[in-house]
């Protein structure tokens, strides 16, 4: 027998439990009127279709043909990057731009931007940190790049974040490889939910510090996909850049914007790296490679997508109409969350800490928890010692029967 793959990616199979578990649940659902979904990551209304923003079709519809047909130019456009800066940033995008220089690359989705951030910024075999519990598509853009991940304790015994276990592993990875980069999925996690405080962010910020006076490059990848989704207003949910405030001057800071999440535009595979330092040197070097990234691996982002994005943000009448869907989409996350959360209180379920995002994440002990459950006609994603429960596409009605559930089989 030949061998046709490369002897590099021998070891590829995509086993994406999350998309297979998906297809599951709506064949059962076709089958079985009681079937609960648990398993998307997309917003959906309470009667099952995706939460789209009108002003997004608004805006997409009136699009000309050059704005829809032609290839975008590989750094976007000005309404598109200065756009997404100030949005990301909010009430820190004046202190952001006084202290640091910055560069915006869009990306295909925030996933581009994770992938050719793990690429560009490892040695081949060198390994990303990040916590136990993660959004598994990072391990298929790490192995993509020839890297791996290694994992910190999320929790400590108060459920708080890590700072010990992140310290920690952060000096014994730096020793080991000569190199630190850091993926941290903040705020609103993917799967369990989790807000870091300003405080936390200080103390990583410090440790990270640490390992740059070792004369050790540090690069720390920040994925906000689920910022806009915090149980806070938005000018709130931007404070932990403050924190950024004390980086050192040659460490690199890759913020990740997703647009899918932010503007429910999940298709459209678009998004940005904003690539962030206090020394020019670094983001001229983040720039350079970037740039060769998105023409090497997709050549450039779709243009619709960039185009609506622009608008909006640079437009203030949808901006408006914008804030306004976006409280919306938020209230629907909040008024299941509560729902869920305080069945879980009456039937006293366990769950981690939830302040924001698409997901709630349960502890079990049941290695087969997972097929107790479907039997139950419910479809859920069974992660490391968790179980991470889609809010982002569950209808409220089905809350109180599926916390019962999960409590019976735990
Ligand atoms: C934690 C996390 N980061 C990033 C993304 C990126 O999504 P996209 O590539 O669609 O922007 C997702 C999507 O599910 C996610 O859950």
């Amino acid at each position: 027998m030949k061998r046709i793959v490369g002897r590099h990616a021998e070891h590829k199979k995509l086993e994406s439990n999350i998309l297979q578990i998906s297809q599951e649940a709506k064949q059962a659902k076709k089958k079985y009127e009681d079937v609960i979904d648990a398993t998307v990551g997309m917003l959906h209304h309470e009667e099952g279709n995706v939460f789209s923003y009108q002003v997004v079709n608004e805006v997409l519809h009136n699009l000309n043909d050059a704005e829809t047909y032609h290839y975008a130019p590989v750094r976007g456009t000005k309404e598109f990057s200065e756009g997404v800066f100030d949005w990301v940033f909010g009430n820190n995008a004046d202190m952001i731009r006084k202290h640091f220089k910055y560069s915006i690359i869009p990306t295909t989705g925030g996933s581009g931007a994770i992938s050719n951030s793990f690429y560009n910024f490892n040695d081949f075999n060198q390994k990303v940190l990040l916590p136990n519990y993660f959004w598994s598509p990072y391990q298929n853009f790490a192995l993509e790049a020839n890297i791996d991940l290694k994992t910190f304790l999320m929790y400590d015994e108060n459920f708080h974040f890590n700072l010990a276990d992140f310290r920690e592993k952060a000096i014994e990875l730096a020793n080991e490889q000569g190199r630190l980069c850091v993926l941290l999925n903040d705020p609103s996690n993917n799967p369990t939910g989790l807000c870091m405080t300003k405080s936390d962010w200080e103390e990583v910020i410090e440790i990270l510090n640490f390992v740059n006076r070792m004369d050790i490059p540090v690069i720390l990848i920040h994925d906000i996909a689920y910022i806009d989704y915090q149980m806070k207003e938005v000018k709130d949910s931007r404070e932990i850049f403050e924190a950024y405030k004390n980086l050192d001057e040659d460490i690199l800071a890759v913020v990740v914007f997703s647009g899918s999440k932010t503007f429910s535009l999940y298709g459209f595979r678009v998004g940005a790296q904003i690539g962030l330092s206090k020394s020019q040197t670094v983001v001229d070097n983040f720039t350079r490679v970037g740039d060769y990234s998105v023409r090497g691996r997709f050549s450039s982002v779709s243009q619709p997508g960039i185009n609506v994005i622009g608008k909006i943000f640079s437009k203030p009448e949808y901006k408006e109409s914008f804030l306004k869907e976006l409280h919306e989409a938020t209230k629907l996350l909040k008024d299941r969350a509560s729902l869920f959360l305080q069945e879980a209180e009456k039937h006293d379920l366990e769950i981690l800490p939830y302040c924001g995002g698409f997901f709630i994440s349960v502890p079990t002990t049941n290695k087969n928890i997972f097929n107790d459950l479907v039997n139950d006609h419910v479809f859920v994603i069974p992660m490391q010692n968790i179980i991470r429960v889609a809010i982002s596409s569950l209808n409220i009605k089905d809350i109180p029967e599926l916390v019962k559930k999960i409590k019976k089989h735990i």
